[in-house]
């Protein structure tokens, strides 16, 4: 990513070597083999990120959030997989190659899936940490990416197909959907760093704001970018009649939306009690 400063950048090695060993321990090579291919398929590590700047912008361990940052991708890659099967978006494409499921079959598809989540809070488990902040971690974990986080979210994105979401609604769904997973991997840091009350307080709203700006400008490149540039099909979400921030409000209130939270997302990280630069670099995925 443009975006990412060049500490940030040597994050992500490690974030792949410790995906990729646990890849290794799977002894079914079948399953291992359609893992890897999700895993390794070319995704920004934008979550994992967001967890290790976050702890190295407070002067904390980066080497031990890797177990925390591995399972933010196993899980996110779960969700991508499940989310492009014919029976919720249908996709063809996703980071420019072939969706799991078109690769290797709906059933293996929904096993890697699987397999991919529980792994992921495997890895989490084996944080070095005290066992207080491993509890905190998984439970933290559990909530964003469960029946009332982006599990739910995904419900009501499926429900909002050919519905007429209010704006109140659109909002919910979009926070569970692909906020909880995003401000997941913020707080995990403030966890591992035992940020203070006020530094969490922003670097929450921080978190809200950016995942709330980042799904705009998914919706948004739904319309305005093409499937060679996304990776992805375009005009998915016109097609299925999505509730999406640009079908609700039209394409400039949504950018004026997208304006908004960039501001917001700014505005907290200046409540924080450290400089941060690399935290602040994330906003430039937006320029
Ligand atoms: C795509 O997430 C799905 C959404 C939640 C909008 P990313 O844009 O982070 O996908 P990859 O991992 O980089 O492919
Ligand atoms: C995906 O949202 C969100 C999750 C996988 C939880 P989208 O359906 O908008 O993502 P894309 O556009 O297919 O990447
Ligand atoms: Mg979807
Ligand atoms: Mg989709
Ligand atoms: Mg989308």
């Amino acid at each position: 990513m443009a975006m990412l400063e060049a500490r940030t950048q040597t994050f992500i090695p490690l974030i792949e070597a410790t995906m990729a060993a646990r890849l290794g321990a799977i002894a079914n090579q079948h399953l291992q083999d359609a893992m890897r291919y999700s895993l390794f398929a070319g995704g920004k590590r934008l979550r994992p990120l967001l967890l290790l700047v976050t702890v190295d912008s407070f002067g904390g361990d980066v080497e031990q959030a890797l177990p925390a940052a591995a399972a933010l991708e196993y899980l996110h890659t779960y969700s991508l997989i499940h989310d492009d099967l014919p029976a919720m978006d249908n996709d063809d494409l996703r980071r420019g190659k072939p969706t799991n499921h078109r690769q290797f079959g709906d059933a293996l598809a929904i096993l890697a899936g699987d397999a991919l989540q529980s792994e992921a809070f495997a890895m989490l488990a084996q944080t070095e940490a005290p066992a207080a902040t491993v509890v905190a971690l998984t439970q933290r974990f559990a909530q964003a990416v469960g029946a009332n986080g982006m599990v739910a979210g995904q419900v009501m994105d499926m429900d909002g197909e050919h519905h007429h979401l209010d704006i109140a609604h659109l909002r919910l769904l979009q926070a569970l959907k692909t906020g909880a997973l995003i401000e997941c991997a913020v707080m995990m840091g403030a966890d591992l760093v035992a940020a203070d009350a006020y530094d969490a307080v922003a670097l929450r709203k921080f978190a809200q704001a950016f995942g709330l700006a980042f799904q705009i400008q998914d919706d948004l490149n739904d319309v305005t970018k093409s499937t060679a540039e996304l990776g992805k099909t375009a005009n998915k979400d016109v097609a299925a009649d999505k509730a999406t921030f640009p079908a609700i409000m039209g394409m400039a209130d949504a950018q004026k939306a997208l304006a908004t939270q960039l501001m917001m997302a700014r505005d907290a990280l200046s409540h924080l009690s450290v400089a941060a630069p690399q935290l602040r670099a994330f906003l430039t995925y937006f320029d």
